[in-house]
């Protein structure tokens, strides 16, 4: 592993939770429900990288770009020039396939390789360290059958593997079930899973962070309280008790 053994996401509670950060070069499978934050911690974890000199890229399928910036700019840790200077490259992978000629719906096997393989071009060209895809759910949804979304799966697992970078793939759940993915599949090419979770406590619904499993660190399994504010963007602090399901 050359540089950094270590890439922090920068949120502290989570890099402690963690024993520094991310292991470098692998990668994680960020899970929640619709609306858990999964993206707003994506753009965070890339923000602060590019705030480390860490250049970034994040393929997005399922907010159009000026969506994405639009609520990014609500939070203070977005920072425009970063975007503008290329140390955080935000890429709408419909726009790439639309490039491509591939249908915007349904993938073949050969467009979801030909996608693949811009994929890693962009990645190498850019020499990112840091790399999100947004979700892993909507890109396997344009796959037709089962056998081509373990296929796909698969390969992406080994392309992300030889890359030089620390990839979240976000992956959408339904609400209130412990389930890592939808295809069940995914979670094999992680290195790691982090699960975010909304509790009921009398009626209010209060969110959770747990890394579930991250390979080649101790971390802790706690679950902590995750807040969203403007001002700090994601952050953790210990679950009270009587806030446990
Ligand atoms: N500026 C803000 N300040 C505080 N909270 C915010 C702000 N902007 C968004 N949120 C909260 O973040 C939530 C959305 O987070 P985010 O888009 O990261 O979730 P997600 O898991 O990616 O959702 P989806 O599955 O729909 O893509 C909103 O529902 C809202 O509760
Ligand atoms: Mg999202």
């Amino acid at each position: 592993m050359a540089g950094n053994e270590i890439c922090k996401v920068g949120i502290e509670t989570l890099d402690e939770a963690l024993i520094g950060g991310i292991p470098t070069g692998s990668t994680v499978l960020m899970v929640g429900s619709s609306g858990s934050g999964k993206t707003t911690l994506c753009m965070q974890y890339l923000i602060n990288g590019a705030k480390e000199g860490e250049r970034g890229v994040f393929f997005t399928i399922t907010e159009p770009l000026f969506k994405l910036t639009k609520n990014m700019e609500g939070f203070d840790f977005y920072d425009k020039k970063l975007i503008e200077s290329g140390m955080v490259n935000l890429i709408d992978l419909r726009i790439i396939s639309e490039r491509l000629g591939l249908d915007a719906e349904k993938y073949s096997v050969e467009d979801a390789g030909a996608l693949l393989d811009i994929l890693q071009d962009i990645a190498d060209e850019l020499n990112v360290k840091r790399l999100v895809i947004d979700s892993i759910t909507a890109l396997c949804y344009r796959l037709q059958s089962p056998e081509m979304i373990r296929d796909f799966i698969f390969k992406l697992g080994s392309s992300l593997a030889a890359m030089n970078c620390t990839t979240i793939l976000t992956s959408e759940v339904p609400p209130k079930t412990y389930k890592f993915s939808q295809h069940g599949i995914e979670e094999f090419i992680a290195d790691g899973i982090i699960f975010l979770e909304d509790i009921d406590r009398k009626g209010d619904l209060i969110r959770t962070l747990q890394v579930v499993k991250m390979r080649g660190t101790p971390h802790s399994r706690t679950r902590f309280a995750m807040s969203i504010s403007s001002k700090s963007g994601i952050e953790l602090s210990p679950l009270l008790k009587s806030s446990r399901a």
